[in-house]
């Protein structure tokens, strides 16, 4: 099962500035996109694939489940509706936007739903986002080992998660770095902008490399045509040991994203 490395993510674009976003990145060459239902965006997003020309079966798309349909009544109605946006039979990559422990729905139930998603062909692969190492053992449970391909998490120099990757590490469950750069935090970041000047970098693709490193995937976005095409340049980027071990020390328990009511207890 694999997840490719490197996205585009679209959290806070909507209207022009997700099509002018997502048509730039699909010109540069991105091939994988991340939505969500709760961006209020993939409708923008289906129809800025459409225009790009980019044939579907060269695509990957990532789309998540919101809280309120959860319920196995709802969930897989509602990826329907979010199919019906995107202009696609199916997405590449579902998953559970955030565990919700109080929303009233059983993580059995969904992650249930999520499967029979699969089982419909209406997802190639299922996956978490924002749940902890317990929640994750729930999830494979409900599910099956080797059925959860992702868990998407908070995860930037700032904030690096050692146990909880460990686990996923152990799982054999793809890391998912969403917000890498802090949004744009770790762009201030003087050892991280030592590292860039040595290797005629930027701060960003320094970030990006160091999480494609270790071995995660990561989904920035950006508004700019410029950051877009720089970022993906990330790739090429090789952090030598010394960076990383300097990188490693960066780490701060930087969380930026931890909705009360959605969050877990963090690991
Ligand atoms: N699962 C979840 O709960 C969850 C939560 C949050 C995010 N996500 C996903 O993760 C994606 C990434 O997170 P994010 O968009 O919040 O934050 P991010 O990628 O860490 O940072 C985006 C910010 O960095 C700036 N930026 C990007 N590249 C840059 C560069 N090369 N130089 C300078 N500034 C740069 C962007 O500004 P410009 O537009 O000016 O370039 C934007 O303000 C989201 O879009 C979403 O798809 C998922």
């Amino acid at each position: 099962m694999s997840i490719p490395t490197f996205g585009l993510g679209t959290f806070r674009l909507t209207g022009q500035a997700v099509i002018d976003s997502v048509k730039s990145a699909l010109a540069l060459g991105y091939r994988v996109i991340d939505t969500a239902q709760i961006y209020k965006n993939e409708a923008e997003v289906g129809q800025a694939i459409a225009e790009s020309g980019v044939p579907r079966s060269e695509l990957f798309i990532t789309t998540k489940i919101w809280v309120d349909n959860y319920a196995a009544d709802k969930l897989i109605p509602s990826l329907r509706d979010s199919l019906n946006k995107l202009r696609t039979d199916y997405v590449d990559l579902l998953l559970i936007h955030w565990p919700a422990p109080g929303n009233g729905v059983e993580l059995r139930e969904y992650m249930t739903a999520l499967a029979e998603a699969k089982k419909l062909g209406l997802t190639r692969h299922i996956g978490v986002s924002n749940f902890n190492i317990e929640l994750t053992r729930q999830a494979i449970d409900a599910v099956g080992e080797g059925e959860i391909a992702t868990n998407q998490i908070e995860l930037s120099p700032y904030l690096q998660n050692d146990k909880l990757t460990a686990y996923l590490k152990e799982q054999g469950i793809t890391v998912t770095s969403y917000m890498t750069l802090a949004y744009g935090k770790v762009l201030k970041d003087p050892v991280l902008a030592e590292i860039a000047a040595k290797h005629k970098a930027t701060v960003a693709q320094v970030a990006l490399a160091w999480a494609l490193q270790l071995g995660y995937a990561v989904i920035p976005s950006s508004t700019k045509r410029e950051n877009l095409a720089s970022n993906l340049l990330a790739r090429g980027l090789k952090l030598d040991a010394d960076d990383m071990a300097r990188i490693a020390t960066l780490e701060r328990n930087g969380r930026e994203v931890s909705p009360d009511g959605l969050a877990p207890a963090w690991d």
